[in-house]
């Protein structure tokens, strides 16, 4: 077997399903693992591919058994277990081979790394789709130079997902950390899509009174239409399974406090220091926040009584206020990126970004292709403006207010829907209301401000000489 060119580092859950796909589209790859025996299992376990794997014992045999230039990517936790690593690969490594951090880093940290002097090349990438995607097709935003990512293209192209039109969901994001980023503000958007799922869930459990298995049919129904999409087909069948353990249905015993890694709080982070509105995503990650706090939650109930037990909308709302609020949601995501990129000089292709989201990763969705399509006709422009969401918006948002309304009358919690909408009637109003903060700004602090008339603006009569 000739020496491979491509090596993997970290055979967890992730890097052993990703070595796999690489090994099944021919590519022959080296894998290290820090503990032996996982390294030699994972060979013994790959069946017919295992001819295209070579084991190695430390991180000199890995890069011995490569033939230059290698390319080597990183399957390691995110954060400092990323830097051990470069440092350990420095003395090992030539210039012109590539480091490839494909893990969930803080794209801060994909930065500082790329604008390091490592003795060799280095890229990060984001990589989307869970443990089946890593197998079989994931969607890859990559970061890095035009050159790295032109290398590593054909292996990229070959092991993502692929749309409906054969094409593959791999792209070049941008320079340095551009891949990280993307992939951070796609777990934000992932996030909040399961958020607002939750919360239809929620007011068809608590206000519809329905049992969890007339709730995945509908969640199945909205697959079929607009909604199409990875997570709502993923909530349909959890809503459907029965308890393996015990009766009934497992989603009824399943703990109602959500895990995470800190993706969609980086995004949230970030969005404060661009100044880009996300509230639908900056309520899902304060709505996870809230939801491990079960004590405090029950002593709420306690103290102000039982939860909601009426809603006033149909079913045919709830789906219209889920495609209201996802909408909204995407048009936050997107203007965040398009001012990241202002910010960090990333030229970031907004509709190839929404392509590369179209198969293989979480938030994958039939609706992206449309936002793809708006994109290209103006990627700078916010997509509750383009001419086709305009269109959806206008005929979603009065069942969306309905739902809303009804939430906050019957008391269901519904923050990222509520966001979206209160985000959208911001920004479809002309003149806002900041006029009075700027005359308070200037009352306490003489901030000074701007007039509607355009002539100088002395400070208001408050102001004492
Ligand atoms: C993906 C996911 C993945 C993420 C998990 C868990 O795109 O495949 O975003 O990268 O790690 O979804 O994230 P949380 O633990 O933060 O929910």
């Amino acid at each position: 077997m000739t020496k491979p060119q491509t090596g993997l580092i970290g055979l967890g859950t992730m890097g052993a399903a990703l070595a796999l796909n690489i090994a099944e589209k021919g590519f022959p790859i080296a894998v290290w693992n820090r503990t032996t025996s996982v390294t030699h299992a994972f060979k013994a376990d790959a069946g017919d591919l295992a001819v295209r794997i070579t084991p190695t014992d430390s991180l000199a045999d890995l890069v011995a058994a490569m033939a230059p230039p290698r390319a080597i990517i990183l399957m390691v936790p995110a954060g400092p277990a990323v830097d051990d690593m470069l440092a350990a690969l420095a003395p090992l490594l030539d210039k012109d081979d590539l480091v490839i951090d494909a893990g969930n880093a803080n794209f801060h940290d994909t930065n500082r790394r790329s604008a390091a002097s490592l003795p060799f090349r280095f890229m990060g990438i984001g990589v989307s789709g869970g443990e089946e995607g890593a197998r079989h097709g994931p969607a890859i935003m990559a970061g890095g130079t035009a050159a790295d990512w032109a290398r590593m293209a054909p292996v990229f192209h070959a092991i993502a997902a692929r749309t409906e039109d054969g094409t593959p969901c791999a792209d070049q994001m941008g320079e340095s950390g551009a891949g990280h980023f993307v992939k951070a503000v796609h777990n934000g958007i992932e996030y909040a899509d399961m958020q607002m799922i939750a919360e239809v869930y929620g007011v068809m459990r608590d206000g519809l009174a329905m049992p969890a298995p007339q709730i995945a049919p509908v969640f199945a129904k909205w697959n079929q239409g607009t909604l199409k999409s990875y997570l709502v087909e993923i909530s349909a069948a959890v809503a459907a399974a029965t308890d393996p353990i015990g009766k009934g249905p497992l989603l009824d015993m399943i703990v109602d406090a959500a895990g995470q890694k800190g993706t969609g709080r980086w995004t949230a982070i970030e969005a404060q220091n661009l100044a880009a509105p996300i509230p639908v995503i900056e309520a899902a990650v304060m709505a996870r926040n809230v939801s491990a706090r079960r004590d405090e939650r029950a002593k709420g109930q306690a103290l102000y009584g039982p939860g909601p037990q009426t809603a006033s909308f149909t079913l045919e709302d709830l789906e219209h206020a889920l495609i209201a609020g996802k909408i909204l949601c995407y048009a936050q995501g997107f203007a965040m990126m398009t001012a990241a990129a202002r910010e960090f000089g990333w030229a970031l292709d907004m509709p190839a970004i929404a392509r590369v989201w179209r198969a293989g990763c979480i938030i994958r969705s039939a609706m992206l292709n449309d936002m793809a399509t708006a994109l290209a006709t103006d990627p700078a422009r916010n997509l509750m403006l383009a001419p086709f969401f305009a269109d959806h918006l206008r005929r979603s948002l009065p069942s969306l207010r309905r739902v809303v309304s009804s939430g906050a009358l019957n008391g269901h919690g519904l923050p990222a829907l509520s966001g979206g909408l209160a985000w959208f009637d911001l920004m479809r109003t002309a003149r806002g209301t900041a006029n009075m903060i700027q005359g308070q700004r200037d009352f306490f602090g003489l901030h000074g401000f701007k007039r509607l008339d355009g002539l100088d603006a002395p400070h208001g009569p408050w102001a004492r000489t």
